[in-house]
Order: C-alpha cells, then structure tokens, then sequence
C-alpha cells in the first residue's frame, strides 16, 4: 500500500513563512513524521513538494502507474486557482483528502473557494500540522480495510 502527500507552492518555507499564520513546524519534520507514522503502520508514505502546478499536474498524472492507493494534498495557492490540478486528480481518480494548515475560510474571501473540495473525500482546514496527520491516519485506515 502507497499514500503521497503532495504539497504546493511556498509550503517549502513553512517554519519561517507567515509563522503566525503557518506555525513554525518545518516542512521536513511533518513529512518526516508523516512517513514515520505511516511505516509504524507498515505503510509506504511518500512526500513531494513543487513550486510548479505543471510538476504536480505530472506527479498526479504518475500516481496511477506508481499504484498510489490515497492521496493526501494541500494544493496551496493552487487550491484557489488551479483548474489543471483539478483535473489531474479527477484523472487519476485516487481518492484524496484536502488539507489546509490554515483555516481558509477565516482569512481572506478569496481563499474560501477551492476547486478541489467537491472532489474530496473529506477536507480538514485550520488544525496546523496535525490536520496531514488526522489526513493520513484516515487514508491509512481506509487503504488497510481495503486489504480485505
Ligand atoms: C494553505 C492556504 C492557502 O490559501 C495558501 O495559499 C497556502 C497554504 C494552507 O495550508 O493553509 O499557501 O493551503
């Protein structure tokens, strides 16, 4: 079983970016944790971040051939604007979660629309880091009870 959790553009600065915002948790310590909880549970979690919606286009488009069974995914700023990521996932049809560190529909009013949500499994939004854990414990649940 295979879980990516793909991160978009400027979520390679977490830590030091808007940390009032963003907190100061790093992008390496939540991967890091993220594949350490997955492999504690003998699952495989890989974890990509690009700047570039052409990349993530790309790295969604490989996910079926990879075999990746979930898809954990803060589209960033593309959440508000990317109808090309979008429609990759729509593609690929790996299920997916959307995850948020920020609350965005506390913030400003562009940030409220996502072109991803309705195409969500399920989307958590303002629980910081801990909002990819409760992404991936889910996905790792709902990956092992398709074991069966
Ligand atoms: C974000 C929210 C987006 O509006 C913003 O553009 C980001 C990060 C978040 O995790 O809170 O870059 O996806």
């Amino acid at each position: 079983k295979l879980i990516w959790i793909l991160h978009g553009p400027n979520l390679n600065l977490l830590g030091t970016r808007e940390p009032g915002v963003y907190g100061s948790t790093t992008l390496s310590q939540i991967n890091e944790d993220l594949e350490r909880y997955g492999l504690d549970r003998g699952i495989k979690v890989d974890s990509f971040q690009t700047n570039h919606e052409g990349a993530l286009v790309d790295r969604i488009q490989s996910a079926g051939p990879a075999g990746v069974d979930f898809i954990v995914i803060n589209p960033a700023a593309f959440t508000h604007t990317s109808v090309a990521i979008r429609d990759a996932l729509a593609a690929v049809a790996v299920p997916f979660v959307e995850v948020h560190l920020s609350n965005i529909h506390r913030r400003e009013a562009f940030r409220r629309h996502s072109y991803f949500s309705d195409l969500a499994v399920g989307v958590i939004a303002g629980l910081g880091p801990a909002g990819y854990r409760l992404a991936l414990d889910y996905a790792i649940t709902t990956v092992e009870a398709d074991k069966a």
